[in-house]
């Protein structure tokens, strides 16, 4: 049985006096998250959120650098982020994809800085509107796990399935078609365990349509923007679990 993922990813949001989100949402949750939570928010406010987040919330990056150490201005290492108490990384994530050029290579480069400091990476990975409106998607996807996944895949990895049409339009996959494409990450996801590997969601995740996504069988949790940045919707999604 795989236990359930809701992860917040705040992007370009969030400064000091935003650290107040931790106690609205313990405040808002109507009962014990029968799930686990991680929060990425920016670079600036992981060492705070590591020191104020209560135990039962996982401290996130939303991206590391390719590189182990060296000439790299600008860059943060996994094995910073690790040091600094975060045991997850998000890479690939389709908005870094598009405005830093990275590609598969790149975010396989990162998975695998990632693990080998113990970090879980969030691997992210979704087909355009033009790609699914042509009857792609699949192959897109698929093409994207096998070219992002670290050679070593085991199943502490995390893939996120993240339709670029659908994060930040309010244009949400159904639960089938989301639940299709997490059916064929699966089935092609090359590493150990297969069934134990869990697959999130994200694109528009919101408190009225979480509960229908995370009742399919393949979706194992949602990677959540927009509505992450809302105490009370955040909660209400985590309610939303089982
Ligand atoms: P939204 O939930 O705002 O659509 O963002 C999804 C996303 O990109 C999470 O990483």
């Amino acid at each position: 049985m795989r236990r359930a993922l809701i992860a917040g990813n705040w992007k370009l949001h969030g400064q000091r006096q935003d650290l107040q989100w931790l106690e609205a949402l313990s405040s808002q949750l109507g009962k014990p998250p029968a799930c686990d939570i991680v929060l990425c928010p920016p670079a600036t406010l992981l060492s705070d959120m590591v020191g104020q987040a209560p135990d039962w919330i996982a401290v996130g990056a939303q991206d590391c650098s390719r590189h182990g150490s060296g000439a790299h201005t600008g860059e943060i290492s996994a094995a910073m982020l690790a040091d600094i108490g975060c045991r997850y990384v998000i890479v690939g994530h389709s908005e870094r994809r598009a405005d830093h050029g990275e590609t598969d290579a790149v975010v396989k480069a990162k998975a695998e800085q990632a693990l080998a400091v113990g970090l879980t990476p969030i691997i992210c990975l979704g087909e355009s509107l033009q790609e699914r409106d042509a009857g792609r998607a699949d192959e897109v996807c698929q093409a994207q796990l096998l070219a992002s996944l670290p050679d070593a895949a085991a199943s502490d990895v995390i893939i996120a399935y993240e339709p670029i049409w659908a994060i930040g339009t309010g244009r949400t996959a159904s639960a089938e078609q989301a639940q299709d494409i997490h059916q064929v990450l699966r089935a092609a996801f090359r590493g150990q365990n297969r069934d134990a590997l869990r697959i999130l969601y994200g694109g528009s995740v919101k408190p009225d349509n979480a509960a229908a996504l995370l009742r399919q069988p393949d979706i194992d949790g949602a990677l959540v923007g927009g509505a992450s940045l809302d105490p009370v919707s955040f909660a209400a999604i985590i309610d939303s679990v089982g």
